[in-house]
């Protein structure tokens, strides 16, 4: 008998269009005599709506509850960024007791937030960049300032704390810059980060697993612009992706070493992509965050990186889907 599986797509954030082309990827290579599909968009406005060609969201039939998800045996949320990758809609498929691909609620939510996701991994000596937090509601520009200058330095990188594909994120030069960019972060969060600029490499690395996990090799992102802005992700086609790409054997051991201590950490389940910079001059390895509903458009990197090892997309999809309805018999 096919498994009846609900792809859900769209979705409340700004990462809206880049769903819509995860999901697309999905559907082209799910395979279709294993599983009965149902495919629901989400608008920008939060409304469900039942599709039946992801090509052309159109004819949706609004959806008044949530009883499509008693029919099927798993859902898959491609979902990235807020209300989809943070815990919130896996809250509810909890609430109703539906199985689903990816990380629980307190594990998105927890990988979600990169203040928090710095607490816990320095907790267990993962090396994190040098960053300060500040809170809307009490930002203040010149202590900002002499924070900057006392703990960060300049280039620096202020960002959302909860956001994603670079939105919101940018790059200062210069004390005159801050406040700008500052307010230009709030935009997005009433928490942001101001980091410390790694000069250097930026890898990647793909886990698959709940409690037995495999890490892929390692891929590389050389950005076309100044950093891998919104831009270079999706618009300019300046920027490549290399995999598998050749480290030493030292760093790639302890990148592996830590994408497999932060996930356990972060109590991840499903699959995420760890993302980390390895410093030009040290070598020093930072981990920059974990994302635990990745991109999966056929030129992705968690995707590429699994194939790179062996499992095609369609294998890596049965393979999410098994994990996610294991996830949820163990837990009841
Ligand atoms: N501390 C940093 N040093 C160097 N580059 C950075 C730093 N933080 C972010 N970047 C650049 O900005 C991009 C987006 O930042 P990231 O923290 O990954 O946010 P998002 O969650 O939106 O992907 C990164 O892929 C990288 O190119
Ligand atoms: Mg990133």
């Amino acid at each position: 008998m096919k498994k009846k599986v609900v792809i859900i797509f769209g979705g409340r954030s700004y990462e809206h269009e880049v769903s819509i082309n995860s999901a697309k990827s999905i559907m082209k290579y799910i395979n279709k005599d294993k599983y009965e599909i149902k495919l629901i968009y989400i608008d920008k406005s939060g409304q469900w709506l039942l599709c039946n060609n992801i090509n052309s969201l159109k004819n949706l039939v609004k959806l008044n509850d949530f009883k499509i998800l008693d029919w099927c045996d798993v859902v898959f949320p491609v979902l990235h960024g807020n209300y989809g990758e943070d815990g919130k809609i896996q809250g509810l498929f909890d609430v109703l007791d539906v199985a689903y691909v990816g990380c629980n609620l307190k594990s998105s939510c927890n990988c979600m937030d990169k203040e928090i996701c710095k607490v816990l991994l320095n907790d267990i000596n993962i090396p994190e960049t040098p960053y300060i937090v500040i809170n809307k509601n009490n930002y203040d520009l010149n202590n900002t300032l002499n924070e900057i200058k006392e703990k960060i330095g300049y280039p620096c990188f202020i960002k959302p704390a909860n956001s994603g594909s670079s939105i919101g994120i940018n790059k200062i030069y210069h004390e005159s810059e801050v406040n700008k960019f500052v307010i230009e972060a709030f935009k997005f969060d009433d928490k942001i980060i101001i980091e410390k600029y790694i000069r250097g490499r930026e890898v990647e690395i793909g886990v698959l697993g709940n409690d037995d996990i495999l890490v892929s090799n390692i891929g590389e992102i050389i950005a076309g612009d100044d950093f891998y802005s919104y831009d270079d992700k999706y618009n300019s086609n300046k920027s490549i992706v290399k995999v598998p790409v050749k480290l030493n054997k030292e760093i790639e051991g302890k990148i592996k070493k830590y994408a497999k201590k932060a996930y356990k950490k972060m109590e991840c389940s499903g699959l995420s992509r760890i993302d980390f910079f390895i410093e030009n001059s040290t070598n020093e390895i930072y981990l920059n965050e974990i994302n635990t509903m990745p991109g999966f458009t056929n030129i992705s990197m968690y995707p590429v990186l699994f194939e790179e090892i062996g499992i095609k997309n369609d294998i890596l999809i049965d393979k999410l889907i098994d994990l996610g309805i294991k996830k949820h018999t163990d837990n009841n």
